[in-house]
């Protein structure tokens, strides 16, 4: 395999040296800085020529306690002389002395040589001189970290201090030749190979007449891995484009809602236990945004209170703080009613893929912050059979064809349904759907049926890419990103 010019160099350089092992931080070679010489170097251990390993390697420098302590005296030594200069001295004026903080300090270091106070006071034991000689040999490491320690055996009574020293560890990359390395005769020439051709060559026609470095086709190159889209983002794609090349438009939404709209005007009743606070998250504001189309509230307020055509409503005071309360919207059915409410020129398609947040504790099967698919027809004929017919399309382009429609409750929706499909042996439980009640279509100003369903993204991800834990599509595990590449 030929060899570049700066691995010609590199090679020359190990070869010149002696040492069988070498720091790449120790090859020093003219005009060729160490990005030059670091890639030359693992060129050439892809070529086989060298092998490299890693040294790691501590050093320690003074942290900021330390920096003081190098000045002031260490708390124990300063403490101790006090102790030895006066017999014996007060924690009260030890503390005035030294400072409560460094105190503590003190107490904690000098008990690790059996020194405590007793009521109140610290008296010099009798070995007081040792232990002064010790905690002197201390603050003299101080000094001598400032100025590059090179012998580290008194680092351990610093153990645990790293205000007062801190430990930086380097880890260096070493450089040795192989026995092919070793072998290889440089040839002379070899070296003189032009590489490149630069201006400055082509000026001086300094090229002329030398030789070229041939093109190595064989040479080895590094796998890279490009960018992809990550799975979640691809799935949401490929809805995306079911929906639209079904004709539905991508309706807009927000993550904050009032529960006027993320439950009331769905006809979810006030004391419905999903709008508990351990289902729901609130949000406390002092400034709250303009509630949007203020009117439909009252109409609203009426069907829950009373009840509308032959429907009785759910019998109760309706209560317009309630409404007023802002939440993280919990499912994007909100923004359907919504959408209808402010486009309700039939027929209107609507879909959107959008994140919900629910309380929930977060688990294998659960995640409190998630995305839900929802698509949602207005049309003069739409009924339950247009339902189903736009759900097996759909959930055919999803890869499922065998699905049961199983009766199901929803608050605000009339029949409702369940989906589940059989895939593979396997049941899996992939939607709601249902025909907006009259309570919800009539107040909102609907004429026709309005027919939804909805579903969540994760666990249907979760499903096609065969994981055990939903919480794994937002690790992004990169092996598993790859190996999910590796399958598009
Ligand atoms: N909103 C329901 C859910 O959160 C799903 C659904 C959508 C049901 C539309 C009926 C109609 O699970």
């Amino acid at each position: 395999m030929d060899l570049s010019p700066g691995e010609i160099r590199v090679l020359g350089y190990l070869k010149r040296n002696q040492d069988r092992k070498t720091r790449e931080s120790d090859i020093k070679i003219d005009d060729m800085n160490t990005r030059e010489i670091s890639s030359s170097v693992s060129w050439l251990e892809t070529k086989g020529y060298v092998k490299t390993s890693r040294l790691t390697a501590s050093t320690w420098k003074l942290g900021s306690e330390g920096t003081k302590y190098l000045e002031d005296g260490l708390p124990e030594l300063r403490a101790i002389k006090l102790m030895i200069d006066q017999g014996s001295i007060s924690l009260k004026d030890l503390s005035a002395k030294i400072g409560p903080d460094e105190m503590k300090i003190a107490l904690a270091q000098l008990a690790k040589f059996g020194i405590r106070p007793s009521a109140g006071s610290l008296s010099a034991p009798p070995n007081g001189a040792d232990v002064l000689s010790k905690i002197e040999e201390r603050q003299s490491l101080l000094g001598k970290l400032k100025d590059g320690l090179s012998d580290f055996s008194l680092i351990s009574d610093f153990r645990g201090r790293e205000n007062v020293i801190q430990e930086i560890k380097s880890n260096e990359r070493t450089v040795e030749l192989t026995d092919m390395g070793l072998k290889l005769q440089l040839e002379q020439g070899q070296k003189d190979l032009l590489g490149e051709v630069t201006t400055e060559m082509l000026l001086s026609r300094s090229w002329q007449g030398k030789d070229f470095r041939k093109y190595d086709l064989n040479a080895h190159v590094e796998k890279t891995y490009t960018a992809y889209v990550h799975p979640l983002t691809s799935l949401i794609q490929k809805i995306r484009k079911i929906f639209l090349g079904m004709g539905f438009t991508e309706m807009p939404g927000h993550y904050i809602e009032y529960t006027g709209w993320n439950m009331d005007a769905l006809f979810i009743p006030q004391d419905h236990p999903a709008r508990e606070m351990q289902d729901t998250f609130y949000l406390k504001s002092d400034t709250k945004p303009e509630f949007e189309h203020p009117e439909i509230l009252k109409s609203v307020a009426r069907v829950h209170e009373k009840g509308v055509k032959s429907y009785p409503g759910w019998g109760y005071k309706f209560n317009m703080d309630e409404a007023h309360r802002l939440v993280l919207r919990t499912h994007t059915t909100v923004s359907t009613i919504r959408s209808l409410y402010e486009n309700p020129e039939p027929p209107v398609a609507v879909f959107s893929v959008e994140r919900v947040f629910r309380h929930e504790s977060v688990d294998w099967k659960h995640l409190a912050e998630l995305h839900q698919v929802e698509g949602a027809v207005y049309a003069k004929d739409a009924n339950l059979s247009t339902l189903k017919g736009l759900m097996r399309h759909f959930y055919h382009e999803l890869g499922f064809d065998d699905l049961d429609f199983i009766p199901s409750y929803y608050p605000y929706t009339e029949p409702s349904m369940d989906v589940v499909a059989t895939f593979n042996g396997k049941e899996i439980e992939l939607g709601g759907s249902g025909i907006f009640r009259p309570e919800v279509t009539i107040p909102a100003g609907l004429k026709y049926p309005v027919i939804a369903w909805g579903l969540g993204l994760e666990r249907l991800a979760m499903f096609l890419y065969d994981l055990k834990d939903i919480r794994d599509i937002y690790n992004s595990d990169i092996e598993w990103l790859r190996h999910f590449q590796a399958k598009m």
